[in-house]
């Protein structure tokens, strides 16, 4: 059986209601007194847009009552244990407002609100998924067909009112589970304990083996209440364990505040993953150690996003991005293949990662081509697992790849410029330098080339990355140390950087045998380009007076509310445009440190400009936002992402697309 104990809500709770109504006194008429100090319901009406909420008013709150408020269809409208409304689907729902003396436990019903929600066309839905989940292993691309009629059953819904918790776990050391009344609708829920007993590096709480319930590569809504003895912050965690090891937990949906004792809902899109492992499980943890109960529990399968956003940028840009790591990439095939057609890895095909383990000997490893320039008698075999898994995964997914990036100053091991491949020795030659370069692009370009798929996916290259930010903390960069040992600060560094030139060139020509140069394109990626545009226009001036081989510039775009102002990077794309070069926004963030709110307008601004410019003749192609969400983005502290989390979207999403469709129209 998939399904677990049925809860039979609604019957409970229009039960509820009638019973409610009829013992409910009736308000004495006449007594202005009284009647001042009864609480009444503000509004009797309300609606509210799909992904929207709205708060239930109560006048004449009085400390003497506790209100709770209970939404007759949870599928149009959820409400909190504070009365916000939040939209689903659109339709009509009833919210029922109940109030309880706290003294004598008197519960009545306070009134009803009748709750309108409405769905403004063109955004995400997060709604219910209207078709049942068909048994299946292998997980379908396409989402579930919304002009079919059945609602999807609950493949778990679970009120503890049978005192069943035996599919629970714990998920931590020390932590016990068990039964315990004041539930939030009723007198049954479930506690977990012993929170702060062991060593619970990623949080602790109760368990649900969801392995049995659900199917691969498919959403689910989750719905739960949730209450912390103390103020806490909830998450909700999952982790895909299989027979052996540890699987890594990825947090489902935002994290939730809650004010101590007070029931709160937990609303979020889980996508489960393509291998469903026997150890799938979700777990509740707060970020105090105080007792966690959750109650009402139900698990549905759900639909994503639809193509909006997708569709609305790639017509403008063709290429609309992500940044991905390999894990991340397998782990949220479901959000990222919605979104994006493009990805960057954040780290796969660095130097750092091809680098790392690279054999060393003095045979050719088999299939590498030795360059002519090359003048070491000893020969690296790079590391192209990740690289391969990559390309395979890409393919599948539909995903085109920007590779990122051959040349660095960082992430970038110190071996790789020193004698014989030894970081204990000093730094070769520049002429030695320059075998290692041709050696090292050629072969990555020919292995990508050769491996199946590997044409159909990378589709352009950050040749070189960051040379006018190359002194990290001050230190200078290898391969300034290499090309120019005399260099004594940046003020020395020169604009013409002859192993840019060299690395451009071995691209342009591996690009040009297999027959590539045309729809390929190389990149030179930094970030502040508005700082930095006229040295950078020096740079990829020099690098193509003998011929077009660097085609443009990569934008990375790590920005900030306050600083730049959209303009002055509009500036800079103009300058780029007049030099004819392709441009691509690279890795778009931008924090807001502060919460000013101001996030959503400079998203809307920057977008709009990216439009303009785009229709205005700039060769923009692409735009690569850094990372899926605020919470795995590198600059999570500055919440830069159009995602809080996974499947939740801020305002800022609607509004980029309203803004680039609006502009481009
Ligand atoms: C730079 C690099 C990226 C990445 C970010 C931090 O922008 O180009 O590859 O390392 O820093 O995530």
């Amino acid at each position: 059986m998939r399904t677990m104990t049925r809860k039979l809500f609604s019957k409970i709770l229009c039960a509820a209601i009638i019973l409610s109504l009829v013992s409910a006194p009736a308000i004495p008429s006449g007594r202005a007194e009284l009647k001042a100090k009864t609480p009444t319901l503000k509004k009797k009406n309300i609606t509210v847009n799909v992904g929207k909420k709205k708060t239930i008013s109560i006048k004449n709150k009085s400390s003497k009552y506790k209100f709770s408020f209970l939404s007759k269809n949870k599928k149009i409208a959820s409400v909190t244990a504070k009365g916000v409304v939040k939209g689903i689907k659109s339709g009509k729902t009833t919210v029922v407002v109940k109030q309880t003396e706290k003294k004598t436990k008197k519960k009545k019903t306070l009134g009803k609100v009748k709750v309108t929600v409405k769905k403004i066309d063109g955004k995400l839905i997060i709604a219910q998924s209207p078709t049942p989940a068909p048994v299946q292993t292998s997980p379908s691309p396409v989402p579930p067909n919304p002009t079919a009629t059945p609602e999807p059953t609950p493949c778990v819904d679970i009120d503890f009112k049978n005192g069943d918790i035996s599919m629970f776990t714990t998920e931590g050391e020390g932590v016990k589970i068990e039964l315990s009344g004041d539930g939030y609708d009723d007198n049954a829920c479930l506690k977990a304990t012993g929170r702060g007993t062991g060593n619970n590096w990623f949080g602790c709480g109760m368990a649900l083996n969801l392995s049995n319930y659900i199917q691969p590569g498919k959403l689910y809504s989750i719905v739960c209440y949730v209450k912390c003895d103390k103020d806490a912050t909830i998450t909700v965690r999952s982790r895909n364990s299989g027979s052996g090891g540890f699987s890594f937990p990825s947090q489902v949906g935002n994290t939730l505040d809650v004010k101590a004792g007070i029931w709160t809902e937990f609303n979020s899109v889980y996508a489960s993953p393509d291998v469903v492992n026997k150890g799938l499980k979700i777990y509740w943890d707060a970020s105090s150690t105080a007792d966690l109960y959750i109650d009402s529990i139900v698990i549905k399968e759900t639909k994503g996003i639809d193509s909006t956003f997708k569709d609305t940028f790639s017509e403008i840009f063709g290429n609309i991005g992500t940044c991905n790591t390999y894990t991340q990439m397998r782990e949220n095939k479901q959000f990222t293949t919605s979104l994006y057609n493009s990805v960057t890895m954040e780290n796969e095909m660095k130097p750092q990662y091809i680098l790392n383990n690279a054999k060393v000997s003095y045979d050719v490893p088999d299939g590498y081509v030795v360059p002519e320039s090359y003048k070491d008698n000893l020969y690296l075999e790079f590391n192209f697992n990740d690289i391969d898994n990559v390309i395979k995964t890409a393919y599948e997914y539909g995903l085109r790849v920007r590779f990122h990036v051959l040349v660095w100053h960082s992430q970038t091991q110190s071996f790789f410029f020193r004698q014989g491949y030894n970081e204990e020795r000093a730094y070769v030659t520049s002429s030695v330098m320059d075998g290692r370069l041709e050696y090292y692009i050629t072969n990555i370009m020919k292995h990508i080339y050769e491996t199946e798929h590997g044409k159909d996916v990378v589709y352009a290259w950050d040749v070189v990355n960051e040379y006018f930010h190359n002194y990290d903390k001050g230190n200078k960069s290898k391969w300034n140390e290499v090309y120019y040992p005399s260099e004594k600060s940046e003020s020395d560094r020169t604009k013409k950087p002859v192993y840019a030139k060299t690395a451009f060139t071995v691209a342009h020509k591996v690009l040009e045998q297999y027959g590539l140069q045309d729809s390929v394109s190389l990149f030179y990626n930094d970030y502040n380009t508005y700082e930095v545009a006229d040295d950078i226009i020096e740079m990829i001036n020099y690098i193509n007076e003998d011929g077009k081989v660097c085609d443009g510039v990569g934008m990375q775009s790590h920005l900030d509310v306050k600083y730049p102002t959209p303009d002055k990077i509009a500036s800079t794309i103009d300058k780029f445009t007049k030099e004819g070069y392709e441009i691509q926004i690279t890795e778009l963030d931008v924090t807001d440190y502060d919460n000013s709110g101001k996030q959503e307008s400079y998203y809307a601004d920057l977008i709009k400009m990216f439009v303009t410019k785009k229709k205005a003749g700039a060769d923009i192609t692409g735009i690569t936002f850094w990372g899926l969400c605020d919470s795995n983005s590198w600059r999570w502290d500055g919440k830069p992402l159009l995602f809080s989390a996974l499947f939740c979207p801020k305002e800022a999403f609607y509004k980029v697309i309203e803004v680039a469709k609006s502009v481009w129209e």
